[in-house]
Parts: structure tokens; C-alpha cells; sequence
């Protein structure tokens, strides 16, 4: 078998920064070898160690100046609403009247869909995201799309239909037996095939009734292994909105709990005004939450206390939201994170960003087992990271000292300029194009 090496700086993490000291949650090599044989991790180590042990047929790739680490995981983000990215002026119940539900009408038409999902695994992989966890839209055949592009590049992705039967213009409406039925051909077609998987995706409580819910958790009974994955208490209007419309309900989380809709595979977007016994809800049923900051920042939403989910126990991953996100860039979502830390008094380091980028994500979406970090056998899907991609940040990465301080400019002044090149499955899915630095 052939052995493809990659030199570089190599950073990954072994466990979460906030629970073990910082030294031992990750491992970096300064003069690093990555090794994969038949898209898998097949060894990791120092160049001095490991390139006498190297095969004659094996290629080398140096990136010496570079800094490789785990493709990043989006676990929250819209494919269908790359086109409304950077929308004006709205919270969120009328940023999905005005903009939202316009733009999800036109993926009734899978070769529309097709075009966009196309364009939208680009981006992904043109910000060094590796694995997504995707909203489709009330559409089946916008998820046969999304899954049909996914595949065709080998890519480890989650995706759902959405599952909406009220509130929504009639268009985008499906009925429960549909949103059952619908998701259940999806999930018999596609989950579990190559590295795809699939999420029961209820749009929110506001849109979906309690009949749908409930099908929804059916579902997940039906199909152990699939996904669920829904936002919650994410703005103060909707939550006052689901405390009408679900009068017998707790709280919000508990219109899902009551579906059966918590676990270890479910994630929760944003999350930011959650109550004691919420949070408590979260932390004993092992869900997770996608902390978005940059569509938090964006419709104004409010600020997510990480600090609280790390002192519950509740798992949490980095989303970009888009397009209430207004960046595909898991890099600018790491400093937008940490200045929403700073506001609440949270000093993130950058190794809990890079963390949560990558084996936090990981463990979020219950795909630790395949990706997140460079144990050997997991799949070889890495980043390679310039952290001199612009003038600036040559100027500034030239200056620092520590791995900290690389990390924390690579964060703070990282785009999609700063990542040199995507690898998924160990195939080279994305290379800049050096013009675009220039
Ligand atoms: N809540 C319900 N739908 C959406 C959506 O599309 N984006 C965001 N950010 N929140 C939602
Ligand atoms: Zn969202």
C-alpha cells in the first residue's frame, strides 16, 4: 500500500483543554510527519522518527513552515441559505419571514439545489471544513442533492430534510405523515452510506406541532444511529413564542424532551437563554450544543456562557450558522467566540478554540470515532494552515514566541486566505490559488 507523508508543524488535540491542564490535552510537533495509507491515519510522529521507517514508493509532501491539524467541523450550518448570507437589518423571527423563507422556496427544484450544494461543499472546503452538520430545506430532494455532492467527494457529512408543518408560507409546509415518510426514505437511502449520515431536523418548535415532534422522536427510535439536530432559545422572542404555543411544556427544551428528541446524537443550536433546568436536561441526556457566535453577534441574539456548558458537563462544537452566520470561516468564528468570552468575562484560550474546531466538534456529533484528531485509523481528513498568508499576518506570526501566541494570530487574523490547502479522506479537495493572498 503507498504511504503519503506530510511534513509539517502538527497540532491535535487528545482531550478537552477546560478538563485536563492545557499541556496534556493536545500533542504538537514541531518537525511533524503525518502518514495515511488508503485515506486513514496510519502514523504520526517526528520527521526524525519516522522518515527512515518510510517505504521507498511513499511521496513526501513538505509544508515545513505550515501547521497542519484536524479538518474543522461546522456543526451548525444552512446550505441552502449560502445565497442570503449577509442579510440586512433583522432579529431572527423577521430575518426568516424577509429573507429566509423566500430563499428556501426555490429548492423545490433539485437541479437548483444541486447547483448550490455544489458551490456550497466548495466553500467548505475553501475555509478548511472538513465535516458539516447541514440544514437542508422542507425539500427531500434538496437533501438527495446535498447527500449526491457530498458523496461524489468522499466527504464525512450530516444533513437533514426539515421537518416544518406550520408557521412557514404554505410552500415550504410539510405534513407530519410527509415529514415521516419523506425522512424515512432519506435516511433508508443515505444513512450510513460512505461517510454520510443523517439528522431528523424539526426546523424549531415554533414550526413544527406537537404531532410533528413526536413523529420526529419516532423516528429516531426507529433508526438507532441517526442524528437530530434542531435550534434552541435562541433569540427572547421565539422563546416567549414556544412558551405560547406549548403551554404544557416545562420550558423550551422540554417541547423536544417530551418528543423523545434528546441524546447523544442531538444538537441544539445556540442555546443562549437557557434555564437551570435546561441546562440540567442537556448535561444527563449527553446532547450537545452548536455554539454559533458569528450569527449569535449577527442577529443579535444574545452571548452563549460556555463557561456554564463546560461547568454542566454539556458537550459542545463550533457552528457558522450561515447564513444568519455571516463567515463560512471556522477561523473568524474562533475570534468571534472569543470576543463573546471576553464580554462575558471568559478568557477562551486558543487551544479550547482549536479544540472545539476539531475533536470537541467531533465528540458533539458523536463522529469522534472517524474523525477529529490523527489517532491512527481514523480518517485522514487535515487542514494545512499558512500562518503567514498575509502581509499582516507574516508581519505578526514572525513575532510570536509560543504556540499559544501562533495559535491565538492564526485565530484572531485567520480567513479563508490562511488555509493553504484541504485534505479529505486523504485526497487533496482544495489548494489556494496564491493570487487570492496577493
Ligand atoms: N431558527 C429557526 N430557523 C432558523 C434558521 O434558519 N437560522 C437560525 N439562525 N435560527 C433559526
Ligand atoms: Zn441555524
Amino acid at each position: 500500500m503507498t504511504s503519503h507523508a506530510y511534513r509539517a508543524r502538527v497540532l491535535h488535540f487528545l482531550h478537552d483543554p477546560d478538563l485536563v491542564p492545557i499541556e496534556d490535552s493536545y500533542e504538537y510537533i514541531e518537525d511533524g510527519l503525518l502518514v495515511i495509507e488508503d485515506g486513514r491515519v496510519a502514523a504520526l510522529g517526528s520527521a526524525q522518527q519516522l522518515l527512515p521507517e518510510l517505504g521507498s514508493e511513499a511521496t513526501i509532501t513538505d509544508y515545513r513552515d505550515k501547521l497542519i491539524c484536524p479538518g474543522f467541523i461546522d456543526t451548525h450550518i444552512h446550505y441552502p441559505q449560502k445565497e442570503m448570507i449577509a442579510s440586512y437589518g433583522e432579529q431572527l423571527l423577521q430575518w426568516l419571514e424577509t429573507y429566509t423563507f423566500p430563499t428556501e422556496t426555490q429548492f423545490a427544484d433539485e437541479d437548483y439545489a444541486a447547483a448550490v450544494a455544489e458551490r456550497f461543499l466548495d466553500e467548505l472546503l475553501r475555509h478548511g471544513t472538513t465535516t458539516a452538520q447541514v440544514f437542508g430545506t422542507v425539500h427531500a430532494q434538496s437533501v438527495d442533492a446535498f447527500f449526491a455532492a457530498a458523496e461524489q467527494r468522499d466527504l464525512r457529512m450530516i444533513c437533514g430534510k426539515v421537518l416544518m408543518d406550520r408557521n412557514a408560507p404554505e410552500e415550504l409546509r410539510d405534513t407530519p405523515e410527509e415529514g415521516y415518510a419523506d425522512s424515512k426514505r432519506l435516511i433508508e437511502t443515505w444513512h450510513g452510506r460512505g461517510r454520510l449520515r443523517y439528522a431528523v431536523t424539526p426546523r424549531f418548535a415554533p414550526t413544527s406541532s406537537p404531532e410533528q415532534l413526536a413523529l420526529a422522536g419516532k423516528l429516531l427510535t426507529e433508526h438507532p444511529g441517526v442524528h437530530m439536530h434542531t435550534h434552541l432559545s435562541e433569540n427572547l422572542a421565539e422563546v416567549a413564542w414556544v412558551k405560547e404555543l406549548f403551554p404544557e411544556a416545562k420550558h423550551y427544551l422540554d417541547s423536544y424532551d417530551r418528543a423523545g428528541l434528546l441524546g447523544e446524537r442531538s444538537t441544539f443550536a445556540h442555546c443562549i437563554h437557557l434555564e437551570n433546568d435546561e441546562w440540567q436536561r442537556l448535561a444527563d441526556t449527553n446532547s450537545a450544543i452548536a455554539f454559533c457566535p458569528a450569527s449569535n453577534l449577527f442577529l443579535g441574539s444574545g452571548l452563549f456562557k460556555l463557561q456554564r456548558a463546560v461547568h454542566e458537563g454539556v458537550k459542545v462544537g463550533l457552528g457558522t450558522d450561515v447564513g444568519a452566520g455571516n463567515t463560512f470561516s471556522i477561523l473568524e468564528t474562533m475570534a468571534d467566540a472569543y470576543k463573546t468570552q471576553q464580554l462575558d468575562g471568559n478568557r477562551m484560550t486558543p487551544f479550547k478554540a482549536f479544540y472545539l474546531a476539531t475533536l470537541g466538534g467531533a465528540h458533539s456529533i458523536d463522529c469522534h470515532q472517524h474523525i477529529g484528531n490523527f489517532a491512527v485509523g481514523k480518517e485522514a481528513d487535515f487542514v494545512v494552515l499558512d500562518p503567514a498568508a498575509t502581509p499582516l499576518m507574516e508581519y505578526r506570526s514572525e513575532r510570536c514566541d509560543s504556540l499559544l501566541e501562533l495559535l491565538f494570530v492564526l485565530a484572531m487574523l485567520g480567513d479563508d486566505r490562511s488555509i493553504l490547502a484541504t485534505y479529505a479522506a486523504g485526497a487533496c479537495v482544495h489548494q489556494r490559488d496564491n493570487s487570492e493572498t496577493t
